[in-house]
């Protein structure tokens, strides 16, 4: 499905790079030491989350998987988070899982591969995700016939008797037309048959979407705790996007149990799970989390909601703020029959990843205002929480001057970290000519969209002379980029 793409749909050239000498790196802001709560990194490099699609369907750790980290630890980023994993033991393809115990050894060795590649030198944390049930787009018939639970109301709007049979009423049904059909489903009804069925926090008639603020602070302090056993340095709670703490964090979230419906109930549960974990793990284990700077939507959450939650979540104790951008459902394609929504193919999710086609605003450090404004208000209520910034940043230059202007304490790149694991390696060399700059051209996301296994189109192509290269489930692909002699591990 292709993404969407601003009307104006500008190419905008890569920025031109400067890359230092070792010397001047080793003086620079991005280079030097940041504390993270209790954990120190080395520098304030950072490699936001990335699902790569190479856990197993039971969602462990594989050998893919650790290969996958380790090549992103050779780099040696001050900070590398593991991809959304999930905090529920349930079925949810190959994304990893850290709802169950016996996660932990398949964690502890992604760990210890970490630690090794990195000669210690990049904290680790993993980032916990819960999502709500998501269903494909199904087949008109089978919907009708199937899925639609017949109601009175569909009986009477189709002039039959509630007491008619279920069957009949499916197979009047079948025979609307589009408008028909539309005018006797409800507006969920027909988002279900046009997109499949989504669940939302705000379903509280559903007895276990009710039952999230009673259950999330539990699920996510024992993914935590699982977390700290396994020998990561942190979490971060997964508080963007499309998923379930960032809708009920969203102006959409009008929940009348307390848990929405304003700021402060908005805010209520992020910060009961926020407790809930904090007191299973303790003050020497960092705990923060990834939110949106603006969710870009219609009645959406913007930028001063984002600041409104960053100063509660730094006057909570969080270790870090991350930010980041759009990414919803609410605006995304319509899926072909039989694929699911996914919340990166309408502008929000443009937002989130924006490529080179963009607007006069371009892709490159389109969060930065955003972030700082956080930054601003958390700094002004009294708190040093260390806040992450992310988005279209991959140059030296920028990611200093993001740093040197108040934006950030700490600057992340997920697409330019893809496309060169270690170049964070070669700028602290000197060597930053050698850099394989990213494209922004989203081949990477196109991957991720499919659930195939991403990759770059800058080294995924194997060379003959590599028939050793772990390539991708259907042979075409290297799975990791080469090596490069990086000097402080060598
Ligand atoms: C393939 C891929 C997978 C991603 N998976 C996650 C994820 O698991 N969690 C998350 O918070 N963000 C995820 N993101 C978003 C990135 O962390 C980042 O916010 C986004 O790519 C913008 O940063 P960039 O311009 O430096 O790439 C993903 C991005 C890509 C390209
Ligand atoms: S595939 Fe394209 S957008 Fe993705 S990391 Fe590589 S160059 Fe960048």
């Amino acid at each position: 499905m292709a993404m969407w793409q601003p009307p104006s749909k500008i190419v905008h050239p890569l920025p031109p790079a400067r890359w230092p000498s070792a010397d001047e790196a080793a003086r620079a802001r991005w280079f030097q030491p940041a504390d993270v709560g209790p954990v120190c990194l080395r520098e304030r490099t950072w490699v936001p989350a990335m699902v790569p699609w190479r856990a197993s369907e039971s969602g462990d750790v594989t050998p893919e998987v650790l290969a996958w980290y380790e090549r992103f630890a050779r780099g040696c980023p001050g900070a590398l988070v593991v991809e959304a994993t999930g905090i529920r033991d349930v079925a949810s393809g190959p994304l990893l899982r850290i709802g169950e115990d016996r996660f932990v050894p398949g964690l502890s060795t992604l760990v210890e591969t970490v630690r090794r590649a990195s000669g210690g030198r990049t904290r680790l944390f993993i980032q916990l995700i819960d999502f709500l049930a998501l269903r494909r787009r199904p087949p008109r018939d089978k919907y009708l016939a199937q899925f639609l639970r017949v109601r009175p109301a569909h009986k009477t709007a189709l002039g039959l008797s509630i007491d008619a049979g279920d069957d009949d009423a499916r197979a009047r049904l079948a025979q609307l037309d589009d408008a028909g059909l539309r005018a006797v489903l409800d507006a969920r009804e027909w988002e279900a048959l046009e997109r499949g069925h989504r669940e939302r926090v705000t379903d509280v008639h559903l007895p276990h979407v009710a039952r999230l603020p009673a259950e999330l602070p539990g699920l996510f302090a024992a993914a935590a705790r699982r977390a700290r056993d396994a020998g990561f340095d942190g979490v971060e709670l997964h508080y963007a996007h499309a998923y379930t703490m960032a809708s009920f964090l969203s102006r959409t979230n009008d929940r009348a149990d307390g848990y929405g419906g304003s700021p402060d109930g908005r805010l209520r549960l992020p910060l009961e799970v926020f407790a809930a974990v904090r007191a299973q793990v303790g003050a020497g284990f960092a705990v923060g989390c990834r939110f949106l700077a603006d969710e870009c939507i219609p009645g959406g959450s913007d930028p001063s909601d984002a600041v409104r939650h960053g100063v509660a979540f730094a006057r909570a104790g969080m270790d870090f703020l991350s930010l980041s951008r759009g990414g919803k459902f609410d605006d995304a394609a319509q899926p072909q029959v039989g694929e699911a929504v996914y919340p990166y193919t309408g502008r929000s999710g443009y937002e989130c990843m924006p490529t080179v086609r963009s607007d006069a605003a371009g892709p490159f450090g389109r969060n930065a205002e955003a972030t700082r404004a956080v930054r601003l208000a958390v700094r002004a209520n009294g708190f040093q929480t260390p806040v992450v910034v992310c988005g279209g940043i991959g140059t030296f230059d920028h990611a200093e001057a993001l740093l040197a202007d108040g934006t950030a304490d700490i600057v992340a790149a997920a697409r330019q970290s893809l496309a060169d694991p270690d170049w964070f390696a070669k700028v602290r060399a000197g060597r930053g000519a050698e850099v394989r700059r990213c494209l922004y051209t989203n081949y990477c996301e196109a991957l991720d969209q499919q659930h195939r296994e991403v990759t770059c189109q800058l080294w995924d192509r194997p060379a003959p002379d590599d028939p050793l290269a772990a390539r991708s489930r259907d042979g075409k692909r290297r799975l990791v980029p080469p090596p490069w002699p990086n000097p402080a591990i060598a």
